[in-house]
């Protein structure tokens, strides 16, 4: 039994049952006992494509200087990275992209961090490019910005609604009568607009708010915001809450604080939301489609033929971001723009 364990199983006992959002939060983001609070386990529970290989991180700093130049070359951009985990994505990008002088002149680094221990390994990390930290995207000082997230749709807390004869229902955490954490159902207030056919929703309610936020941002300045991250490309995603643990699925009920809890982000509901905030969407594409359109072949020869001995799990580490069996077709990227804004390059 973990402590938030505890906090929650008090917390049901006064409150009822709690719907998965709610526990969701609890678990990642509880200042005391939750996952990014106290342990994050980038690395050890799960690994992400920046640290599988330095590729990753630099061509998107290229993506990030040519689109800046398709912007005008505004005489600041903000690039703006939320849920940067270790650091590493912003490193690789900033280093990269230094082979376009006029961007590394411009550009001023943002960083959106929930989780204090991770933040203060950024700041390690990335001080010498002295960084503006900021809690939420509305804060971040006004200015065109290029906004870049690598696997933080899928930390949002998500809503999961299901329908059966009765009409829709939410799933949520209640107590057996042994105490132990369970799923249950209630009737849903607000049930979910949802395609004919389906019965089973995801909705994560943070990622309304946000599209909501880079619309009015992208109406007052020129931007691009790019999400990379799991999920499928056309359909929405099922049931798709998931734990994990040193590398595995783990349940998500009995440990809670101490594994990370994901879902599949449902790039439909994101296009949907974007297009009715007036914004230009290209994507989602497959991140090996568009990592290879952006030259990761070409790039990750160059950095073979550099790396001597350590040549051949260079280009194994880089491949596997690209690999249609492994994430090159699970990941997908989107990007959302001004509707007058050019297709961004890789689409
Ligand atoms: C799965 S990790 C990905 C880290 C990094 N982008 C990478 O690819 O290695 C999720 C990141 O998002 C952060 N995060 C989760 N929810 C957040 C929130 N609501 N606001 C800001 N950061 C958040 C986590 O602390 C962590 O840095």
């Amino acid at each position: 039994m973990t402590p938030l364990f505890e906090r929650i199983r008090d917390l049901i006992r006064m409150e009822g049952p709690i719907p998965v959002s709610v526990f969701m939060t609890l678990c990642l983001h509880d200042p005391d006992h939750g996952y990014y609070a106290s342990n994050p386990g980038i690395g050890r529970d799960f690994q992400t494509a920046p640290e599988i290989s330095q590729v990753f991180g630099e061509i998107l700093g290229l993506w990030a200087a040519h689109e800046w130049l398709e912007m005008g070359a505004p005489e600041t951009i903000f690039l703006v990275e939320p849920g940067p985990g270790r650091g590493v994505m912003m490193a690789d990008m900033l280093r990269a992209s230094k082979v376009a002088p006029g961007f590394r002149d411009a550009v001023r680094p943002i960083l959106i961090e929930a989780s204090p221990v991770l933040a203060e390994v950024q700041s390690q990390r990335l001080a010498a490019y002295n960084p503006i930290r900021v809690q939420e995207l509305a804060t971040a000082p006004e200015g065109p910005f290029i906004l870049i997230a690598n696997e933080f749709l899928d930390c949002l807390p998500i809503r999961q609604f299901v329908r059966d004869n009765h009409g829709w229902a939410e799933r949520c955490v209640g107590l057996s009568t042994t105490g132990e954490l369970i799923f249950g159902r209630t009737p849903s207030p607000d049930p979910p607009h949802a395609p004919p056919g389906v019965d089973q929703l995801e909705r994560a309610p943070g990622m309304a708010g946000l599209v909501i936020e880079l619309a009015g941002r992208l109406a007052r300045h020129p931007g691009r915001a790019l999400f990379i991250d799991y999920g499928p490309a056309a359909s929405p995603p099922g049931d798709t809450l998931r734990a994990y643990r040193e590398g595995r699925q783990a349940d998500p009920l009995t440990t809670p604080g101490r594994c990370d809890l994901t879902a599949d982000v449902d790039f439909s509901y994101l296009a949907q939301l974007a297009e009715a905030a007036g914004l230009r969407v290209d994507g989602p594409a497959a991140q090996g489609e568009f990592l290879l359109r952006l030259g990761l072949a070409e790039r990750c020869a160059r950095l073979k033929a550099h790396a001597g001995s350590q040549g051949e799990s260079v280009h194994r580490a880089a491949m596997r971001l690209v690999d249609p069996l492994d994430m090159g077709s699970r990941f997908q990227a989107i990007c959302l723009s001004p509707r007058s804004s050019a297709a961004p390059a890789g689409f």
